[in-house]
């Protein structure tokens, strides 16, 4: 009996920490590019962007794939409408991945750059001082995901619309009523370790 609860304590442990792993996810890189474009749309009178856990699912998605390619290849602008998506990437596998419904990514825009060592500078530049300046210029972006990787960073653009709020398919949904059971079902757990 004893080696079981220790069994199951340990089990919780690892568990917990995995969590915790999961969710303490903080990116400086990210969060400098988030805190430069929103200064630059104050300045401009436009509503900050808002974080958005999808688009953030893409950008990470896409900067995941984008990672290997040289960082001299230039990649542009691209819309988010499944089929398409930046050159080099497959996004609708970044899509399928991210459990986003296809219909609510036709207004999004994706924003891929790539600056060695992701000098913080030169990356707000690379979106403030380009043709990517025009996206980041216009109010009817809303939300914001951003992802890194290497050298690359994206930024996901979303709008609050109906076609490009970046919906979650019918699918995620169920997993995330699975993950609260299972946050639950730890709670549970510790609860008992800990009374007992
Ligand atoms: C997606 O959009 C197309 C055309 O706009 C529509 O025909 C289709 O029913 C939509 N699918 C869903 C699941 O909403
Ligand atoms: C964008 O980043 C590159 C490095 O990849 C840098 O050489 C360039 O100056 C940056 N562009 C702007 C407009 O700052
Ligand atoms: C930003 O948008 C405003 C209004 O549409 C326009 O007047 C201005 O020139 C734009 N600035 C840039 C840098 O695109």
């Amino acid at each position: 009996m004893a080696s079981l609860r220790l069994l199951f304590s340990s089990f919780l442990l690892v568990h917990a920490i995995l969590l915790l792993s999961n969710t303490v996810n903080c990116n400086e890189d990210e969060d400098k590019l988030l805190q430069g474009l929103n200064s630059y749309r104050t300045a401009r009178n436009l509503p900050i962007l808002k974080e958005h856990d999808n688009a953030d699912c893409i950008a990470d998605e896409v900067a995941q794939q984008l990672e290997d390619q040289p960082c001299t290849r230039p990649i542009g602008p691209s819309t988010a409408v499944p089929g398409t998506g930046p050159q080099f990437a497959n996004y609708p596998d970044a899509l399928k991945k991210c459990k986003i419904h296809a219909n609510t990514t036709r207004d999004g825009v994706i924003l891929p750059a790539c600056v060695p060592k992701l000098v913080s500078t030169l990356v707000l530049a690379n979106y403030t001082e380009t043709q990517y300046a025009r996206y980041l210029n216009d109010s009817k972006y809303t939300g914001i995901g951003i992802g890194s990787e290497d050298d690359w960073i994206v930024v996901v653009l979303t709008t609050n619309t109906p076609t490009g709020s970046f919906a979650s398919a019918a699918a995620c949904l169920v997993f995330k009523v699975g993950l609260d059971h299972y946050y639950l079902f730890l709670l549970l757990g510790l609860f008992l370790l800990l009374t007992n």
